[in-house]
């Protein structure tokens, strides 16, 4: 049965009617047509999917759509700027060679995001273990790696 939940996404209230069988990862993607935000396995391993919900790191392919109710959502589109530009975290990938195919950056910038939020210039030890969710298959995560730091160095 249908159930209206209000979310706030990418600083934008919005509510709607869902069904409980849907996750958060079905509700952007295929609801709201928020396709920056991946699907990789669907399942909780690879990160693909990763959003912040109340300033946390989530894997939205496991979040049942009503625990998002009256939660703060943000995913990778609620980061451009607001001429549609890159933000600075996009850009430090862009700029260290940390995006291939880019199938993974989204969820990765979302939880290097989450990370640099709450600790504005981490150590590289918090940095492994904030993408420590999040699998890249092709840059091998030394560049990542190095542009979160010129994120967190950068400002
Ligand atoms: S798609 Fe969600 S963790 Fe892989
Ligand atoms: S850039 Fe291709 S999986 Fe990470």
């Amino acid at each position: 049965m249908k159930k209206e939940i209000m979310i706030t996404l990418n600083g934008e209230e919005i509510r709607a009617d869902v069904e409980p069988q849907w996750t958060l990862l079905y509700f952007l993607r295929e609801i709201l047509g928020l396709t920056g935000t991946k699907e990789g396995c669907g399942y909780g391993e690879c990160g693909a999917c990763t959003v912040i919900v109340d300033g946390k790191a989530v894997n939205s392919c496991l979040y049942p759509i009503f625990e998002a109710d009256g939660k703060k959502i943000v995913t990778i589109e609620g980061l451009a700027t607001e001429s549609g530009g890159l933000h600075p975290l996009q850009k430090a990938f862009v700029d260290n060679g940390a995006v291939q195919c880019g199938y993974c950056t989204p969820g990765m910038i979302m939880s290097a995001k989450a990370l640099l939020d709450a600790k504005p210039q981490p150590t590289e030890e918090e940095i492994k273990d904030a993408i420590a969710g999040n699998f890249c298959r092709c840059t091998g995560y030394v560049t990542i790696i190095d542009a979160i730091k010129a994120f967190g160095k950068g400002r």
